[in-house]
């Protein structure tokens, strides 16, 4: 017999999860969950399921397995936990939290409730990190002397009309976010590849003072910062740059380089090279990375096929009762480093050090 999934959050990204879950070979109930009636209905038709529930709070009562929580930013953590201490396996889109205390909280309840518990972050699975991976796994960089991770998102590519339809009418007042709280998509790509964290950072912000419509004082967060860069020390003795822009003439992008003492990975517009010290070749990180089941592996879905990968790791978690590689003590090591190096920035680069929570039991 399968697993039941809850989906949680139908607005803008939550649906492309949907298909991939009713598609898994191991789940044999899909239900549907949203605050919202008219996208609930409209789901419900496109997906062709009919059990549905109007909120968060109505699915916990059920019997249902794991919930999958794709609702704003700022709720997953609390939403998480109230959803686990109800007795729910979880899975939430990043970030995993937004705060340190929220990172206590998450650890905290994975502990006393034993529930699984994965982050949804999509650059963990793409290709170019999942190849970098296996050559990390053999050995082939030597020791990581330093890495990169930069995610590109303007401001005019979308993150308006992302800023309306999430906060609703207060959206004026949320604009602005420091682009350090949604550190994840760099993050999870240095810390799985290199299997080190981030220990201490050193960051600063840039000010658009063209552009201060929506990096304003008045906000809920009072950021000015469009674009954030920070140094990390890695706990391995490497160092990594990690540059999150949000106002910058560029179609946008997730990007790593990674340095080794034997060999180097580099990957620009022009494609990817692995380079070694008598030269380079080109490569082509593949999105078949690893096993999937059919018809998941015929159907990868979104951000680089990241999202069939997604689906099968929470689900084949919970079927084999383990944790999965996007575990909760994974998950803090991704957003923390953000939120420290946001306060950094506001100290113009002090250095500042970052909490860690462990690991996953083995
Ligand atoms: N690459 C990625 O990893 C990636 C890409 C896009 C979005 N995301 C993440 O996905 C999340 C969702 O983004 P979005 O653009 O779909 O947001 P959205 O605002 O369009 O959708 C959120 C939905 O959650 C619902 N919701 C909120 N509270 C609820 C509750 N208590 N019960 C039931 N439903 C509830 C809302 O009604 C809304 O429909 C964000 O947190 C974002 O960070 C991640």
């Amino acid at each position: 017999m399968g697993i039941s999934i809850g989906m949680v959050g139908l607005g803008a990204f939550g649906p492309s999860f949907v298909n991939l879950f009713k598609l898994h070979p191991k789940v044999d109930r899909v239900a549907l969950c949203d605050l919202d009636p008219d996208k609930l209905s409209t789901r419900s038709k496109q997906f062709q399921i009919s059990e549905t529930y109007n909120s968060l709070d109505e699915i916990i009562k059920t019997d249902i397995d794991a919930l999958v929580i794709i609702t704003q930013h700022w709720m997953h953590a609390p939403q998480a936990i109230k959803a686990m201490k109800a007795g729910k396996h979880v899975y939430t889109a990043v970030p995993a939290a937004y705060s340190l205390e929220e990172c206590d909280q998450l650890v905290e309840t994975v502990k006393s409730t034993g529930q699984i518990y994965m982050n949804g972050e999509t650059s963990f699975f793409y290709p170019s990190v999942a190849f970098c991976r296996k050559k990390a796994s053999e050995g082939v960089f030597g020791k990581f002397v330093y890495s990169e991770g930069e995610y590109f998102h303007d401001l005019s590519h979308g993150l308006i009309q992302v800023c309306q339809h999430r906060y609703g009418k207060n959206w004026k007042h949320n604009t602005g976010l420091p682009p350090f709280w949604y550190i994840t998509h760099s993050t999870s790509g240095i810390i799985s590849v290199t299997g080190a964290r981030m220990t201490e950072v050193s960051a600063k912000g840039y000010v658009d003072t063209e552009h201060d419509e929506w990096w304003r004082k008045d906000t809920a967060t009072g950021n000015l910062f469009s674009n954030e860069v920070g140094l990390f020390r890695m706990s391995d003795g490497g160092t990594a740059r990690i540059a999150e822009f949000r106002r910058i003439g560029h179609p946008g992008t997730v990007r790593f380089r990674f340095f080794g003492t034997e060999g180097s990975f580099e990957a620009d517009v022009s494609g990817a090279r692995w380079c070694h010290k008598k030269g380079w070749e080109p490569v082509e990180p593949t999105m078949q990375h690893e096993p999937l089941p059919e018809p998941l592996a015929s159907n990868l879905g979104g951000h680089q096929g990241s999202h069939a990968y997604l689906v099968h790791e929470f689900v084949d978690s919970i079927v084999n009762e383990r944790h999965p590689r996007i575990n909760v003590w994974q998950a803090v090591r991704y957003c923390a480093p953000g939120l420290i190096a946001h306060k950094s920035a506001l100290k113009d680069g002090e250095t500042m050090k970052i909490p860690d929570w462990g690991s996953a039991p083995s």
